[in-house]
């Protein structure tokens, strides 16, 4: 298992390109299945997640095929269709689950592996089958697997959800296309990823409307057809490298950053007194006087502060000046990074769902474990400023969600290298 080694060595300078949002490309990939003619992705980000969706749906019978090193996705499942989606490839990937509302849709049955639990939490599935039932799927889960079928179609409902799950929302709304009649989903998770769905959706020929509201009206179609769409920005990535400057200190612009997308995040990192600016090519963030604010955080979804960026602003908070407290509303489990952070000299005390931060002057570099995706660059982020050296293992939990992080830190003077093992 590899390993990343960085030095705390300064301020930083320069720039990032962003690549394409890792979950978006999650739910625009299964939508291949609701139409015979291909669906085309652009700025693609080459990511292990995408890999496993792909495994996944070529298991399922679609060709799907990587070009220009994986920017571009070129999908097409006119073949027959296998609606098993195996184990061993869900257990993988919880995002696997976004398989289902497409194959009811498309075959009128799918047979779905529960994705077993994760280590931020259960991440239980009952959403997303509360929603395709009132569609008339019928769902039964036997033998670790989800048997789905709707043998007479599925026809449009109205549907509210408990939780503004994403997952469920994206499910619903792929599963609602090819429904007979409308749809009209309450509560719908407002996401950006969710807003990129619906307009890959309406190129391919779906009815939708009220993306990025809490209320999502869908008018079901007989077929869809191909289109191409280039995937939105991930703003998750832009957040976790907007927190580069910020931690280290010096100027970094984010090119092709979206202000719309990070939103509430930017306005926390303004609070805690880092310079955040639109420019011509994206989002430029400077810090330059000495250690930021501690600031008290609440994650929330969308547009509130995301719980994928949870991990990486503790990092920031460390090294902040006071006491910061971060509540995590979203998973029951998600602050494993923090007795990372403590091996590095960080003073965090956790109790349930809230983390309480008081800020030391500074970190020192340690050998550390990667948890999970994002809790893995929120160490390489604290290793930016820490002094010494920093050495976070298992870094594959970073291969999942973040392309060329080294090159990407390395082409704004971070001293940061991967250790094949
Ligand atoms: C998506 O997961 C993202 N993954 C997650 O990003 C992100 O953290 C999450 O949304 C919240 O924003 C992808 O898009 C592939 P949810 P998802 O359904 O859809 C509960 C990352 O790091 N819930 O919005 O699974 C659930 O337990 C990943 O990139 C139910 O109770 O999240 C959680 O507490 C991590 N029943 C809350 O809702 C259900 O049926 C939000 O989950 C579904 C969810």
């Amino acid at each position: 298992m590899d390993s990343i080694r960085v030095k705390g060595n300064g301020s930083l300078k320069g720039e990032i390109p962003i690549a394409g949002a890792k979950n978006a490309c999650l739910t625009l990939m299964p939508a291949t299945l609701l139409s015979e003619e291909p669906l085309t992705l652009t700025n693609a980000p080459r990511l292990s997640d995408i890999a496993t969706m792909t495994q996944l749906l070529q298991s399922l019978g679609a060709e799907v095929s990587g070009l220009q090193e994986g920017q571009v996705i070129a999908m097409s499942s006119h073949g027959p269709i296998n609606p098993v989606a195996d184990y061993d490839i869900v257990r993988k990937m919880r995002a696997s689950n976004l398989v289902l509302g497409p194959l009811l849709a498309r075959e009128g049955r799918a047979v779905v592996s529960l994705p077993g639990g994760c280590a931020i939490g259960a991440r239980p599935m009952d959403l997303h089958i509360h929603g395709l039932e009132a569609l008339g799927a019928e769902i039964d889960l036997r033998d670790g697997y989800l048997h789905a079928k709707a043998r007479k179609g599925l026809k449009g409902a109205k549907i509210e959800l408990r939780v503004a799950s994403v997952g469920a929302t994206e499910n619903i709304v792929m599963a609602a296309t090819l429904a007979k009649g409308t749809t009209i989903l309450k509560n719908a998770a407002r996401e950006p990823e969710i807003v990129d769905l619906v307009q890959c959706l309406r190129a391919m020929g779906a009815q939708i409307e009220g993306e990025g509201t809490g209320t999502i009206t869908i008018q079901g179609v007989d077929r869809l057809h191909g289109a191409t769409h280039r995937v939105v920005a991930d703003r998750i990535e832009l957040g976790t490298y907007m927190l580069a400057p910020a931690i280290a200190g010096g100027e970094v612009e984010l090119l092709g950053g979206r202000r719309d997308l990070v939103g509430a995040f930017s306005d926390k990192l303004e609070e805690a007194g880092v310079e955040v600016t639109e420019t011509a090519k994206g989002i430029k963030v400077s810090r330059k006087n000495g250690r930021v604010r501690s600031v008290n955080v609440r994650t929330e979804v969308f547009p509130g502060f995301p719980t994928d960026l949870q991990a990486q602003m503790m990092a920031l908070m460390c090294t902040a000046d006071g006491v910061a407290e971060l509540e995590e509303t979203i998973f029951e489990n998600r602050f494993m990074h923090a007795p990372e952070l403590m091996r590095m000299g960080a003073e965090i005390e956790v109790h349930g769902g809230t983390a309480r931060v008081r800020g030391v002057k500074s970190l020192k570099g340690a050998p550390v474990m990667a948890t999970d995706l994002r809790a893995s660059v929120s160490l390489i982020l604290a290793g930016l400023a820490a002094k010494g050296e920093t050495l976070v293992s298992r870094v594959y939990h970073l291969d999942r969600g973040y392309e060329h992080v080294v090159g990407k830190l390395r082409g704004v003077g971070a001293e940061i290298e991967r250790i094949k093992s």
